[in-house]
């Protein structure tokens, strides 16, 4: 099972070294660090990884899980 944790104003972890990221050509994405961060706040200039961006644009999101029903 693959992980994905939604970090608090931050990126998509995913927690896993088991991952490929492809484009919507098929092209995989080299991956330099893990776990990999997919940028959530839109700011990076490297999407679509977290380049840090949204702690210097002081990125906030109030989403947060729910506990399954
Ligand atoms: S979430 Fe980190 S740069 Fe967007």
């Amino acid at each position: 099972m693959v992980r994905i944790k939604v970090r608090q104003n931050g990126p998509y972890l995913i927690e896993t070294d088991e991952v490929t990221l492809v484009d919507w050509n098929g092209r995989a994405y080299e991956i330099g660090r893990r776990p990999v961060a997919l940028c959530r706040c839109g700011g990076s200039a490297n999407k679509p990884f977290c380049d840090g961006t949204h702690s210097r644009i002081g990125f906030q999101a109030a989403e947060a899980g729910r506990d399954s029903e």
